[in-house]
């Protein structure tokens, strides 16, 4: 039977597919969001039988995979990657399941060191034709490691296939909280006329997390949190944080507005820091002298009329106290303030990306009581409150919109390009490097 929908996934036997990807599409399939006439094709160079592969899969995650779903939608097929002839098989495999109308979507969870190979022989097969927007396919990063290489590896994307079926993912957009900052911040006077450098007087952008490298070691210690966390996911809130209003809320229209603002970032070369939790060393597949980054802290200006002069306050790091991430807008006191005799505090808008996503907002209130006491006090909101059931995973997100085409969500190249920029200079600048016991530890070496 022909399909609606194939879901080709490339490097089926990894953690992303079991963690992320297979539960976002069974929730997707479930939820009735996407076509019930779809077949996920999970490609591999094992002789797994699907039975085989789903066993395997399973066992590469804590969360139980909804099992009887996936034996109704899924089938495993053995591929050697390097092999053309492979493809071509493959190809005629798909052609037996396939109208032109068929939306095929072929998700790249794979190392940087095969993509050439796996993009040179999906384009020869014809597998993906170049141009036909219902051929598209799905890159997860790093998009290289530093500028020259990720510029090497879109000039190699682009020689196969057309800007416009490229789908870079990036998962931090796909949360719902990032999702948001656009309406919290266009669709709301209150914040929407203070947004700038005039009441704004410094931005928190941290993303904390628990727990160390995993079972990454391969791969994250020739990444560190720069390359792994900030050129991507810190830097994508950044420019969403400081971008100016789009002229229209429409894919382009808003990437042109965040490449302004990676454009325009000029590092505070003073205070850079990074730092390597205690105990990265003894992981295993880390070398003894590694000198691989699990924190990052520092500060950036963004050199646009907007928010000329704020400081804006990046930090990342592995091994901390908890896992949360929250962007803070810290503001000035009113001229007002000042005349007080009692204390009063900055107002502060946090926007809690994870966990408890929503909005905080801290004022100064008079303290009930016949004294003259005043308080701190928070508005606040959680997503999970005003919705029924779960907030769907950032990844159900993304795939929904691959699926539909929306384009909002993923990166363009030049936002990359913008980014490596600056990452570069990051990496050459001046910094301290500390080995860190926890949280405390390492926030005592910030000014
Ligand atoms: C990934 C990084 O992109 O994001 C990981 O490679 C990191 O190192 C992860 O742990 C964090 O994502 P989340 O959604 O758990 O905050």
């Amino acid at each position: 039977m022909k399909k609606d929908l194939i879901i080709t996934i490339f490097g089926s036997t990894g953690d992303l597919t079991a963690r992320k990807l297979l539960p976002a599409i069974t929730a997707l399939y479930e939820s009735k969001n996407i076509t019930n006439n779809v077949q996920i094709i999970a490609l591999g160079r094992r002789d797994f039988t699907t039975e085989e592969y789903l066993t395997y899969i399973q066992k590469l995650t804590k969360k139980p995979l909804k099992l009887n779903v996936l034996r109704n939608i899924l089938t495993y097929y053995k591929i050697q990657i390097t092999e053309l002839d492979d493809y071509i098989n493959f190809q005629k495999y798909i052609s037996n399941l396939t109208n032109p109308q068929t939306k095929q979507i072929y998700y790249m969870a794979i190392g940087p060191e095969i993509l050439k190979n796996v993009a040179k022989n999906v384009s020869q097969s014809k597998l993906i034709e170049h141009q036909n927007p219902n051929h598209v396919l799905v890159f997860e990063k790093p998009f290289g490691h530093d500028l020259e290489s990720a510029m090497k590896v879109n000039e190699m994307l682009w020689s196969y296939f057309d800007e416009q079926q490229i789908f870079r993912i990036d998962h931090y957009l796909g949360k719902e909280m990032i999702q948001n900052l656009m309406t919290v911040r266009f669709a709301n006077r209150i914040f929407e006329d203070t947004w700038d450098s005039k009441s704004i007087s410094k931005v928190k952008i941290h993303v904390k997390e628990q727990e160390g490298i995993l079972t990454r070691a391969g791969y994250y210690d020739t990444s560190g949190a720069l390359k792994d966390m900030v050129q991507s996911h810190l830097l994508q809130i950044l420019s969403l944080v400081a971008m100016d209003a789009p002229k229209k809320y429409h894919s382009e229209y808003i990437k042109d507005e965040k490449v302004k603002v990676l454009r325009s970032l000029t590092l505070d070369t003073d205070c850079a820091i990074f730092g390597q939790y205690k105990g990265y060393l003894d992981e295993e597949n880390i070398p003894l002298d590694s000198k691989t980054e699990t924190f990052v802290y520092f500060r950036v200006f963004v050199n646009t009329p907007r928010f000329r002069g704020v400081p804006f306050e990046i930090l990342t790091g592995k091994k901390l106290d908890k896992k949360e991430s929250y962007i803070e807008i810290e503001y000035y006191p009113t001229d007002e303030q000042s005349k007080w005799q009692l204390d009063t505090v900055p107002n502060k808008l946090r926007i809690n990306i994870q966990p408890d996503d929503g909005v905080e907002l801290s004022i100064n209130s008079k303290k009930p009581g016949l004294k003259e006491n005043l308080e701190e006090v928070h508005l606040s909101f959680k997503t999970a409150e005003s919705v029924e059931g779960n907030i769907p995973e950032a990844y159900e997100k993304l795939i929904l919109d691959i699926v539909t085409g929306h384009r909002t969500l993923f990166t363009r190249w030049d936002e990359i390009d913008a980014s490596w920029h600056f990452i570069d200079q990051v990496k050459k600048a001046c910094k301290k490097f500390v080995v860190y016991e926890n949280e405390s530890d390492i926030l005592s070496h910030i000014k």
